[in-house]
């Protein structure tokens, strides 16, 4: 039996990772062939991924077709499962998304604020493209989505396409899960996180090992410092216990930036002014990661690539696709459709939560509403986001300074406009909705 799976932005410096994953998975998961997909700028990476790919191929002595492609509609015929892990203007459009806010005074985030609504505007056209082209090529492949902002991706394809095999995905949940379980010395498999929220917006409500209710001492030990998740392009900052005790949720490293606004911001306009924000790290960390990557003597993953924030993102789309085909209703974090799992959210909006993982897809567990302190904030987000989804549907100015407008990091009538402006310049040769109206 043949099983294939495309990797579209093969050429991306996290697909080693993937493949790393899907080599140690052979028992369970039998893949056959995977197809590298990219664009032309990305030739050249692309084609050092597959050939160090296929290193790790023959030192694993496992059977693995590993090819490369620019044509994405080729590599779509007959597959099984398609991960979507692209950066439309790469790593220099994320450099504007996240200067240009600052340059006002705005946080300048990938996936937050200003920065992380062009990103979705940017994003949401290609990948409506090639769900469009899986539905008519490999009708019955999931899509795993990584790519960013993940959850508004993830609700405007699920919404919008024809095809409904859709799954965002994103580290966070996962990390959290692991440091908790490495923090209370279990095995992961035993830790529950009740999330709940939308992608890096998503709080764990109550956390339990083996059916037993741990969250206050997982709470002190935050507070005591004992533990971290944050992942590598987050600053680690602490919570108060003011902030842990009134609220009672445990926070995702993200939520700094709402609910610590003030010294982020300080933070990035530093990096900013001085020494380059996460792009401008990012950029030269890719450049050493491929330099590593050429070399024929490695034949596996290297430890460097823990320096990028997306670390482990492997584990989570192996453990998925490995769920979906063996039907393992095993319980994993992901993103799909709210359909009443949250009464407080809109029935086709997109949550992150705990879903069980069939060979239908995921099905998510309800925990009920949102707890009070968090409600307003998560159906603003989620207002936000939809508001995000049409724009970049529409291509429409009034709809995107809407979503700016409500954005609580953004706010600002004037600043708002200014931003906004800007922004769309910088991206012009990447929005052609923009353009066209
Ligand atoms: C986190 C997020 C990912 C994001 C990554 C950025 O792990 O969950 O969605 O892509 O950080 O990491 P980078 O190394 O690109 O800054
Ligand atoms: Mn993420």
């Amino acid at each position: 039996m043949s099983l294939k799976i495309v990797i579209i932005g093969g050429g991306s410096s996290y697909t080693p990772e993937i493949l790393e994953g899907l080599i140690q998975r052979q028992s369970t998961f039998p893949v056959t062939e995977i197809v590298l997909v990219d664009v032309e700028a990305g030739k050249e990476k692309v084609d050092t991924i597959c050939q160090l790919g296929k290193r790790m191929v023959e030192e694993a002595k496992v059977n693995i077709k590993l090819t490369w492609t620019l044509d994405r509609r080729s590599a779509l015929q007959g597959a099984d499962f398609v991960s979507t892990q692209i950066r439309v203007g790469g790593l220099n459009a994320r450099a504007h998304d996240e200067r240009i806010p600052l340059k006002h005074g705005l946080i300048g985030q990938e996936t937050n604020g200003a920065g992380g609504i062009m990103k979705a505007l940017r994003t949401i056209p290609v990948l409506m493209e090639v769900a469009k082209e899986m539905n008519e090529l490999c009708p019955n492949a999931w899509m795993i989505n990584f790519t960013n902002p993940a959850g508004m991706v993830t609700e405007a394809l699920l919404n919008h396409s024809d095809h409904k095999k859709i799954i965002g995905v994103c580290n966070i949940p996962f990390n959290m899960r692991h440091s908790t379980a490495e923090l209370l010395q279990v095995p992961p498999e035993q830790v529950l996180i009740q999330f709940i929220g939308l992608n890096h917006f998503v709080f764990g409500d109550k956390i339990f090992v083996g059916g037993e209710d741990r969250t206050e001492e997982v709470f002190q030990k935050l507070l005591q410092k004992e533990f971290d998740y944050s992942p590598a392009n987050i600053m680690p900052l602490e919570w108060s216990e003011t902030f842990m005790k009134s609220t009672k949720l445990l926070p995702n490293p993200y939520h700094q930036y709402y609910f610590q606004s003030e010294t982020v911001l300080k933070k990035d306009l530093k990096a900013y002014e001085e020494n380059g924000t996460r792009a401008e790290v990012v950029q030269e960390l890719e450049e050493s990661l491929f330099e590593l990557y050429k070399q024929e003597s490695l034949r596996n993953k290297p430890k460097e690539l823990e320096q990028r924030g997306g670390a482990f993102y492997s584990q989570v789309a192996c453990s998925l696709m490995d769920s979906i085909y063996n039907n393992k209703e095993d319980i994993q974090t992901v993103n799909t459709w709210n359909h009443g799992t949250i009464p407080d959210l809109p029935y086709d909006a997109v949550i992150e939560a705990n879903c069980v993982i069939t060979k239908n897809g995921p099905k998510p567990i309800s925990i009920g509403g949102i707890p009070a302190p968090m409600r307003g904030m998560i159906q603003n987000m989620k207002a936000m986001e939809e508001l995000v989804i049409k724009a970049s549907i529409s291509g429409d100015y009034q709809d995107a300074y809407n979503a700016f407008l409500v954005n609580p990091l953004i706010q600002d009538e004037k600043k708002a406009k200014k931003v906004l402006d800007e922004l769309l310049e910088a991206h012009k040769a990447y929005l052609p909705q923009f353009m066209r109206v």
